[in-house]
């Protein structure tokens, strides 16, 4: 893990509120999938730097997929191809299907950013990856997955794809037999996480979610971005940043 200056070589909409910036990337940095980069913005009042999901790491550079929600991400919307930004790289645990024979890459929303580097890194496993989105305007990435894996996009409303959510969609095809995972990484709003525990198609399935947590440090000083997670030893704060992102989700207190 290092701080760098990258170059913008791309920054562009990708849907609705959405963007994608390709950056440079630092010779001799391989990210794992799931780890995530930490940008520092320009403008100095905003002292925090942002954490995104490590999207895709290739030789044309390192892709972040991240959607505008507020002063931050709207700066980021608004630089230019050429110039610079300091950020640190790669940050977290990361996962890798690696091991894995079906494993199964659950992104929901924005969530789905972290999946198509993990689909690229796979080695020997098969991923499918299943996407889900609000409507039609939110679908981002869904060709990218499509040339690493098989990919089964859905929509709330039906507006692209197939329509349901996807954690249902997800459910139907196992208890169908269309699909039998033997690992789940997922990385959505926790109402996902809260379902892959619920519905009993999940229930012999391991799962690893990649979570998301406020963050100030980044590198694991400053215990902003806790979550209690059971261990051995009982309940832990541990650091999502550090310690995370990706945990077993039945390990998360919810
Ligand atoms: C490890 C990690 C990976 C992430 N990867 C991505 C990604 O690939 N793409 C993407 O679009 N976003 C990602 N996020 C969320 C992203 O960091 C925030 O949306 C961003 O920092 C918001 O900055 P802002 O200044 O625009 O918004 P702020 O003004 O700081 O906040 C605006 C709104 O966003 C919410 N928010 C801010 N930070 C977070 C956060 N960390 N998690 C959840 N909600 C937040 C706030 O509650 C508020 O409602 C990731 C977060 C983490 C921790
Ligand atoms: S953000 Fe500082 S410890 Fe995680």
């Amino acid at each position: 893990m290092n701080d760098y200056k990258l170059k913008i070589l791309r920054n562009e909409k990708a849907g609705d509120g959405i963007y994608e910036m390709l950056l440079s990337r630092p010779v001799g940095v391989q990210p794992k999938g799931a780890q995530f980069i930490h940008i520092k913005l320009k403008n100095g009042a905003r002292v925090l730097r942002r954490p995104f999901c490590i999207c895709d790491c290739t030789d044309e550079g390192i892709l972040i997929c991240y959607a505008v929600v507020g002063e931050g991400t709207k700066e980021l919307s608004q630089y230019s191809v050429g110039e610079e930004v300091e950020a640190v790289l790669p940050l977290g645990n990361g996962w890798s299907a690696e091991g894995y024979k079906r494993p199964v890459l659950l992104g929901g929303g924005m969530g789905s950013a972290v999946l198509p580097l993990v689909a690229r890194l796979a080695g020997g496993a098969k991923p499918t990856a299943y996407l889900g989105y609000a409507n039609k305007g939110r679908v981002v990435l869904d060709k990218l997955m499509e040339s690493l894996c098989p990919t089964i996009v859905a929509t709330d409303d039906g507006s692209f794809g197939r329509k349901g959510y996807i954690t249902d969609i997800l459910a139907e095809d196992i208890t169908a037999g269309k699909i039998k995972p033997d690992v789940i990484f997922c990385c959505g709003p926790e109402i996902i996480y809260k379902l892959l525990l619920k519905n009993p198609a999940f229930a012999d399935i391991p799962v690893f979610v990649s979570l998301e947590k406020r963050m100030g440090c980044g590198v694991g000083a400053c215990l902003v971005c806790t979550c209690g997670i059971k261990t051995k030893d009982g309940v832990k704060n541990l650091r999502v940043c550090a310690d995370g992102p990706v945990f077993d989700l039945r390990e998360v207190i919810l």
